[in-house]
């Protein structure tokens, strides 16, 4: 591993993850991972700003004997999820004199999740300052980006503003700053997508509150540093606004081809009419590409025959997780073949119900689509353009 000094005395001592390829047993990490950790060498006491993944704790301490630290003061923690905590009980077997620094309610989580013992803690409030001597390090809190106690450092005199997952990606690039802007954002997206979507109300008002913060650099807990935030803040912005783009999603999945036919005879139609369309084959579909692709989509229409009674188990696994993202989407169907029977629609329905969309009828068809089926989803693909086009997009 390697040590980078960020600024005077202020070390990044992370570790890539570069063979990682899924996280939380759910999310696919294409391009890995990092654990960011960052030490700050005050002119009286150090600071840990949040350790790393447990599996990877060994590498941090080795980056910690690399800067020959001796002891350390403060090991704060912004966020309570093990890969930024889960290395925590061994920093404090080997500095035993660090002091956990956390607020009411990362401090709860921690006790419950790593058995931190309560005389380890020093809590902090919103707003509160420790300082280090030289430097100051100042506590945001920034509650649900994305768990209930998420906080930012600010390090006042490095105008460094330290945001754990909060503009963080999965990336395990060898760059310490972005140097792909392109490939920095998009994965950012991804990770936005993933696990920060379902909070873009509470992301504005964070993001609010963090931009008067005379911040030159964002220190993410993953993926590469920005020192021109600008570049992450305006692209968050761009993804929590309401505005969505002339674009349909088609997860689907086919037993015995009907609903194929179905899913690609609605992407022509969607086509000629000038709307962008983007088709998941979900039993192999990167589930984080339609993650994504649902920041900015105006519709959904989902593609399922019936199993049994019921949708697939693969189109209830994409809604469910849809639905858990809760993104911006303004409308949203169903479409598929079954073989005599079912309650698909009301089981989708009854699974979609964190969605403010507004349900267009769905086309179900028995056997295979015929002529009339076929006009069904002409009549849908228009009814997709006309109202893509009340929304002016
Ligand atoms: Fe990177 Fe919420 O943990």
């Amino acid at each position: 591993m390697v040590v980078n000094e960020i600024k005077s005395r202020v070390f990044y001592v992370g570790v890539r993850d570069w063979d990682r390829r899924l996280f939380d047993d759910l999310i696919p990490l294409p391009d890995g991972t990092s654990y960011n950790a960052y030490l700050i060498k005050g002119s009286e006491k150090t600071a840990l700003i949040d350790s790393v993944d447990p599996p990877k704790s060994a590498e941090l301490m080795t980056n910690l004997e690399r800067l020959k630290v001796e002891s350390i003061d403060y090991l704060v923690c912004n966020h309570t999820e093990q890969d930024h905590s889960g290395a925590i009980p061994d920093v404090l077997e080997k500095y035993p004199g660090a002091k956990v620094v956390a607020n009411q309610k990362c401090k709860g989580l921690l006790k419950d999740h790593l058995l931190i013992p309560e005389e380890k803690f020093i809590t902090v409030e919103d707003g509160e300052t420790i300082s280090l001597g030289d430097k100051t390090l100042e506590f945001v809190m920034t509650p649900w980006v994305h768990w209930p106690e998420t906080m930012c450092t600010y390090l006042r005199e490095d105008k460094i503003l330290f945001s754990c997952d909060f503009f963080g990606s999965h990336l395990a690039g060898s760059d310490l700053f972005v140097q792909n802007e392109p490939k920095v954002i998009e994965d950012a997206k991804r990770y936005y997508a993933e696990i920060m979507m379902p909070f873009r109300g509470i992301i504005k008002k964070n993001i609010e509150k963090i931009e008067p913060l005379d911040f030159e650099i964002i220190a993410p807990s993953h993926g590469p540093l920005y020192d021109k935030p600008g570049i992450i803040v305006n692209a968050y912005k761009e993804w929590i606004a309401d505005k969505v783009e002339n674009v349909v999603l088609i997860p689907y999945v086919s037993m015995h081809g009907s609903t194929e036919a179905m899913v690609f005879f609605l992407i022509e139609k969607l086509m000629e009419k000038g709307i962008t369309v983007k088709p998941f084959n979900l039993t192999r579909t990167d589930l984080g590409e339609l993650a994504m692709s649902l920041v900015d989509a105006a519709t959904i229409v989902l593609g399922t025959p019936t199993v049994l009674t019921g949708p697939h188990p693969a189109a209830v696994y994409a809604v469910t997780l849809v639905n858990a993202l809760r993104p911006k989407l303004k409308f949203a169907t169903i479409i598929g073949s079954y073989g005599w029977g079912g309650k698909t629609v009301e089981i989708i329905k009854n699974n979609m119900t964190n969605l403010k969309v507004e349900l267009l009828d769905p086309v179900l068809v028995k056997g295979v689509p015929k002529e009339e089926d076929f006009k069904a989803l002409e009549k849908l693909a228009e009814k997709i353009a006309a109202k893509h086009k009340e929304l002016k997009i």
